[in-house]
């Protein structure tokens, strides 16, 4: 098993976007500082975005669009949880129903916001499967492609409902 690294801090663009600060607390326990601004990186046309994770969530393999969509290194993101690219507008309700879905070995899709690493973000529709070895699961791939824009509004929208239900709870 190999080492899980800490999350690497976030470097925030100085471009002058509007910038919201908070702390995120992870299911770890772990925390950082995390930055978002309003601005959109539109998904790679023609590209998917591929990793793998232990069972743990602990990201073992990137390809090259996934290093250039987070804006971390390759060396920044072996070895450190998924949650690294987790955006403070994405309900826990939809990484619960991941988690539940894919270590019962069944498929998950869905439509996550990304938090890259100078805070901008981009939006993908994931689908994650279970890597099963000798008939165990050894750990998870995650592939996604571009969404349509119209499921994008919708799904904020609905994301925005499952949030307000979480803080109020
Ligand atoms: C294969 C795989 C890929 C994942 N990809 C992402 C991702 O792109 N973005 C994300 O925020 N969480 C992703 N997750 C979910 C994270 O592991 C984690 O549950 C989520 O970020 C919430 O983090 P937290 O529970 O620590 O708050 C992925 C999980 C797996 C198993």
């Amino acid at each position: 098993m190999t080492d899980i690294l800490p999350i690497p801090q976030m470097s925030p663009s100085a471009e002058g976007d509007a910038q919201a600060t908070a702390t995120a607390v992870y299911h770890d326990g772990s925390q950082r500082e995390i930055h978002w601004n309003d601005r959109e990186e539109p998904f790679p046309n023609g590209k998917l975005i591929v990793s793998r994770t232990n069972l743990d969530g602990v990201i073992t393999h990137a390809n090259a669009a996934f290093v250039e969509m987070s804006g971390y290194t390759r060396e920044e993101l072996i070895g450190v949880p998924h949650c690294v690219l987790r955006h403070p507008e994405m309900p826990r309700a939809a990484f619960k129903d991941l988690w539940e879905t894919v270590s019962a070995g069944n498929k998950w899709h869905g439509y996550v916001k990304n938090l890259r690493k100078d805070g901008s973000f981009y939006w993908v529709y994931a689908t994650v499967i279970a890597n099963v070895r000798d008939g165990k699961v050894v750990g998870y791939t995650s592939v996604r492609r571009k969404p349509s824009r119209t499921k994008i509004d919708e799904v904020v929208q609905l994301y925005r409902e499952w949030l307000a239900a979480e803080d109020a709870a």
